[in-house]
């Protein structure tokens, strides 16, 4: 068995509530390895958010099995380590801020862990560092932007060193601006660290960057692979309610128009990259 990986081995997740059974998710079978940055997409309601859940053991699968290196969620033994290993960022920063102090936030985590005092000023430098924060460790956290919350939620994760870092629509209450920013620290954190993260979005725009992106719809995987290829499929995205990224339209664009552009560009920095060298060459 693989044991540096989240697994899920045929799960489904049915929500019971006062209107009857609600399949939330039906039949999942997953694998994210350390070091993958993954994307998940999919419309509301397709169950992004019952799987994240399921990723930390904050709820349990009906069927199936979620195990994480190798530790079952639904065994109540593993649940501390695996809630350590598993690090979770949520929509809505506020939710998330504990201190009154960005430093004293960051530090809520490691302390708990039971780090040294040491140790935890070391994790709170670095994630302060990773995040962007150094400047605001005084302020108030209630009182920063939507994006600085964010990146603060993001650190305060980070420093209690999680092997995963699972996002749920960390994006969605921010500007386009803050959203940019945050995509850029998450894609520093990948190269420098080789960090292993999910992240959740409907953007399509913020799962340009990522190694592997998964298309949810109906509670059921529809697509899974490299953003190249998930971005092709345009059929099965319209049924999930999902566009292509701006730049792969431009890029179809430029192809009907009789451009050569290499199939793997998704992104605007790549994009920039071959139209200066196709300019280049005109030249
Ligand atoms: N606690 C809950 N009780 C009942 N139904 C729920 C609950 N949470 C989610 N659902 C239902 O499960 C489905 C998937 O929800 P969710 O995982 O939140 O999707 P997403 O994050 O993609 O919007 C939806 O139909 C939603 O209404
Ligand atoms: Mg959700």
């Amino acid at each position: 068995m693989d044991q540096n990986c989240i697994e899920l081995i045929g799960v489904s997740k049915c929500y019971q509530s006062s209107s009857g059974e609600r399949w939330a998710l039906q039949e999942i079978n997953l694998k994210i390895k350390q070091g993958e940055f993954v994307g998940i997409a999919g419309r509301n309601g397709s169950g992004k958010t019952t799987l994240a859940r399921l990723f930390n053991g904050l709820i349990l699968p009906t069927a199936g099995k979620v195990l994480v290196n190798g530790m079952d969620t639904a065994d109540r033994r593993y649940l501390f380590q695996i809630r350590s290993q598993v690090g979770m960022v949520f929509q809505n920063p506020d939710h998330q801020i504990v201190s009154p102090i960005v430093e004293e936030d960051i530090a809520f985590g490691p302390e708990n862990l039971g780090f040294p005092r040491e140790k935890v000023k070391e994790l709170v430098e670095r994630a302060l560092k990773d995040l962007g924060l150094e400047k605001l460790r005084n302020h108030a956290p209630h009182l920063l932007s939507g994006g600085q919350k964010q990146r603060v939620a993001i650190a305060a994760v980070l420093a209690m060193q999680p092997a995963y870092l699972v996002l749920d629509e960390p994006t969605a209450m921010l500007d386009q601006q803050a959203n940019i920013q945050l995509i850029r620290h998450l894609k520093r954190l990948r190269q420098e660290y080789g960090m292993t993260i999910v992240l959740i979005s409907h953007h399509m725009e913020d799962l340009t960057f990522v190694d592997r992106v998964i298309v949810l719809d109906k509670g059921r995987i529809q697509l899974d692979g490299s953003p190249a290829s998930v971005f092709q499929e345009i059929n099965t995205l319209e049924r999930c309610g999902l566009k292509q990224p701006e730049i792969v339209q431009m890029a179809d664009n430029l192809r009907k128009k009789g451009y050569q552009v290499d199939p793997d560009i998704v992104n605007l920095e790549q994009m920039v990259e071959h139209i200066c060298r196709l300019l280049k060459l005109k030249v």
